[in-house]
Parts: structure tokens; C-alpha cells; sequence
């Protein structure tokens, strides 16, 4: 009986996994028109074809959220557990506040502003990195507040956050929410490498702040498989 408890729980997908979207892989930078020609002619029947298309029309954030359980689900997936280096930079000499970890991923940067003393708040639409970031400070007995959900969902609230950080993330939902959740005098730090944005868009994110530091350097990402690459980077207050 235990052994065929075992063998059940091994032939389970990974928390968070739905295989109903491995196709997702293969299907994500693709346009849907396009991809729907290439999966009649390799003969997928319609339904599953139409399941397939709904799913990336209308539902691409489950899509999204799936992809990214994977990801940190994967002890082996390669990107920076340590806290981003711009952030740890800002942060040297600056009064704790409040802060928001704007899609958290696994919290490697909310638990280091934790650690310094910040009352931390992060969302994340994947709620197996939403996890790791719970165990962690649990593990080290610090307190973040971490919540499972799309940007489009969070409650940002009004004039709340010193510090709003997009740690290789961008607003994908309406970025005057993020201005409004800052309070006067709060700062949004933000680094992501090429892919986010085209060339100068991170200075045009935040017209409503004053941009106090903009660069582009080129160094090994956090992510994309931590090769060499240019990185953006942008202090912009309020
Ligand atoms: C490249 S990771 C960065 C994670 C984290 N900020 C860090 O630096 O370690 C991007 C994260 O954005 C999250 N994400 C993507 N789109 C999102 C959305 N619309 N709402 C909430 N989270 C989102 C993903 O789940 C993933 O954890």
C-alpha cells in the first residue's frame, strides 16, 4: 500500500504544473494565427486546437503563471538567488520604510529589504514562487507580506510604499497604480535586461516621476540563463 502511495505521488506533476499547458513552451512567442497553421498541418485534432487558442487569446496570464510554477519548481532553473545587486546598492545607507516587491518571483529581494528592516509587501502570479518566498522567511523568521496574484488583481492602495521595486520585472498593468500606491518622496528602483521594453523605453514607464538615475550597463543578468548582457537600471521619484 505505502509503495503505491509512493509510485501515485511520483507520477504527480510537479505543485503547480498543469500538463495540459506543456504546449505553452512551444507555443509562447508565437502568434496564434500562426501557430493554429502549424498545428493543423502537423494534423492536432480542432478541438484541441481550439482549447489551445482560447487558452493564449484569453487566458495567457494562467499560461504565464504555469511557465513560471515550472520555472521555480525547477531546483535546476538558472537565474540569481541573491538579491539584486542595483537594489542592494540603492539600499546601502537609506532609512527603512515600506516597500513593494512588484512580481516578487521567488523573494530574494524582499527578504534581503527584510532583513534591513523594511516592512515588506510582494505579490507574484506564481504561486509556487510565492511559496519559496514564505518557506524562506519563515526559515529565517522574518516577516514579508506575500500575496499570489497578476498585477491586474493587487491591491495597490494609495500613497502606501517608500520604495516600489521591479527587480527584471515591468507594470503590466496600469502603471498609475504603482504612482499612486507611492507615497510623496517615494522612490520605483527598476532593472531588467533587453526583451522588457525596446531601446529607452524604461525612461518613458514613469512619465508622471522624475527619473533621478538612468543607465545602461552590460553585465551578467539575474536571469535569461545569467549570461552577459545589457542591463537597464532606473531610480525614478516622487
Ligand atoms: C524574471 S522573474 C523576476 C522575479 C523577481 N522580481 C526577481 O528579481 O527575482 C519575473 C516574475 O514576474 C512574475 N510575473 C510575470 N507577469 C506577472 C504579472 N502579470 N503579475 C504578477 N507577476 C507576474 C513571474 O511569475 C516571475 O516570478
Amino acid at each position: 500500500m505505502r509503495s503505491l502511495s509512493i509510485v501515485l505521488l511520483l507520477s504527480l506533476p510537479l505543485a503547480g504544473q498543469n500538463p495540459a499547458d506543456d504546449f505553452y513552451r512551444d507555443a509562447r512567442d508565437k502568434k496564434p494565427e500562426v501557430y493554429a497553421i502549424e498545428l493543423r498541418t502537423a494534423g492536432i485534432p480542432e478541438e484541441e486546437i481550439a482549447r489551445r487558442l482560447d487558452l493564449l487569446t484569453n487566458h495567457r496570464a494562467l499560461l504565464e503563471a504555469d511557465r513560471w510554477n515550472r520555472f521555480y519548481g525547477d531546483p535546476a532553473s538558472n537565474y540569481s538567488r541573491a538579491p539584486n545587486s542595483f537594489l542592494t546598492a540603492v539600499l546601502n545607507g537609506m532609512k527603512p520604510g515600506t516597500a513593494l516587491d512588484y512580481a516578487m518571483g521567488d523573494g530574494r529581494n524582499a527578504i534581503y529589504l527584510a532583513k534591513l528592516g523594511w516592512t515588506v509587501h510582494g505579490f507574484d502570479m506564481s504561486d509556487v514562487a510565492v511559496g519559496l518566498a514564505k518557506q524562506r522567511a519563515a526559515e529565517l523568521g522574518l516577516t514579508i507580506d506575500a500575496t499570489t496574484c497578476t498585477d491586474a488583481e493587487y491591491n495597490f492602495g494609495r500613497e502606501r510604499f517608500d520604495l516600489i521595486l521591479f527587480s527584471w520585472s515591468m507594470p503590466l498593468a496600469d502603471v498609475r497604480k504603482v504612482t499612486d500606491a507611492l507615497k510623496p518622496g517615494g522612490i520605483v528602483v527598476m532593472e531588467f535586461g533587453p526583451g522588457f521594453v525596446g531601446r529607452n523605453g524604461m525612461l518613458h514607464l514613469f512619465d508622471d516621476l522624475v527619473i533621478e538615475r538612468y543607465e545602461m550597463t552590460r553585465a551578467v543578468s539575474d536571469f535569461s540563463d545569467r549570461r552577459e548582457t545589457d542591463i537597464y537600471r532606473l531610480i525614478a521619484g516622487k
